[in-house]
């Protein structure tokens, strides 16, 4: 059976993950998140008492890492480290910034390149990050650039954070996510662009449901499934 590959890249706060998701389980397809993939390697390099900013710390230890992908019963992906399932534990805010530390390290990106590149090989998939259509999977089928306003990215960011009973005024939250598109933007290594053949969806004036049927309205024009 023909094996079909979407990828979708942008900024965070734009819904790639959960758009993304929701996609793949109407497609039928895998779903990659592969920012999971260097949090699990950040959390890693942590636990065994390195440095994550420190290049030779992460680097002496990619060798002896063990990192595996399951995917469960609800279809979502499981990230196992060593034979433990760390799927929540990376998604702790220490380990955000363990994974934003790791992964401009280029000994990391081309560790990891082949372990998402074979995913691909084997499955349909749908894969989200940032460097996925530009580096990763440069020939997939649809490539998405999936983006927002930063005031809207902001907003919903920021709701996000009330409901969580956490107190943050509008204007932090808008400035972090700035700064955040720049660190991302302009890093020497995979930095997030546009790749040139993607299609761009803009979130902004859109929920969830009008951007899956957006998306989904794109792949059915695009793709011949
Ligand atoms: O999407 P996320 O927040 O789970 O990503 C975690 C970190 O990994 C973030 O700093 C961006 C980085 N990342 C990356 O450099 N390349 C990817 N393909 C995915 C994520």
């Amino acid at each position: 059976m023909r094996k079909y590959s979407i990828a979708i890249d942008g900024p965070s706060g734009a819904g790639k993950s959960t758009l993304a998701k929701a996609l793949a389980a109407r497609l039928g397809f895998l779903y990659v998140d592969t920012g999971a993939i260097y949090r699990t390697v950040g959390l890693y390099v942590a636990r065994t008492g390195g440095d994550c900013a420190v290049e030779s710390d992460v680097l002496s230890r990619l060798p002896e890492i063990r990192i595996t992908m399951t995917y469960g019963e609800d279809g979502l992906q499981h990230m196992i480290l060593g034979g433990e399932d760390v799927t929540t534990d990376i998604r702790k805010n220490e380990v955000s910034r363990y994974a934003s530390q790791v992964s401009p390290i280029p000994g990391v990106r081309a560790f990891l390149l082949e372990m998402q590149r074979s995913m691909a090989r084997e499955h349909s998939v749908l894969m989200d990050g940032r460097d996925i259509g530009t580096v990763v999977l440069p020939d997939a089928d649809l490539k998405i650039f999936l983006t927002a306003s930063v005031e809207e990215r902001a907003r919903r960011r920021h709701k996000e954070l009330l409901e969580k009973g956490q107190q943050i005024d509008f204007e932090t939250v808008k400035q972090e996510i700035a700064d955040r598109d720049h660190a991302d933007t302009h890093r020497a290594v995979a930095p997030l662009k546009k790749a040139e053949d993607a299609v761009v969806v803009d979130t902004s004036a859109l929920d969830l449901d009008q951007s899956l049927e957006a998306l989904y309205t794109l792949v059915k024009e695009r793709l011949d499934l």
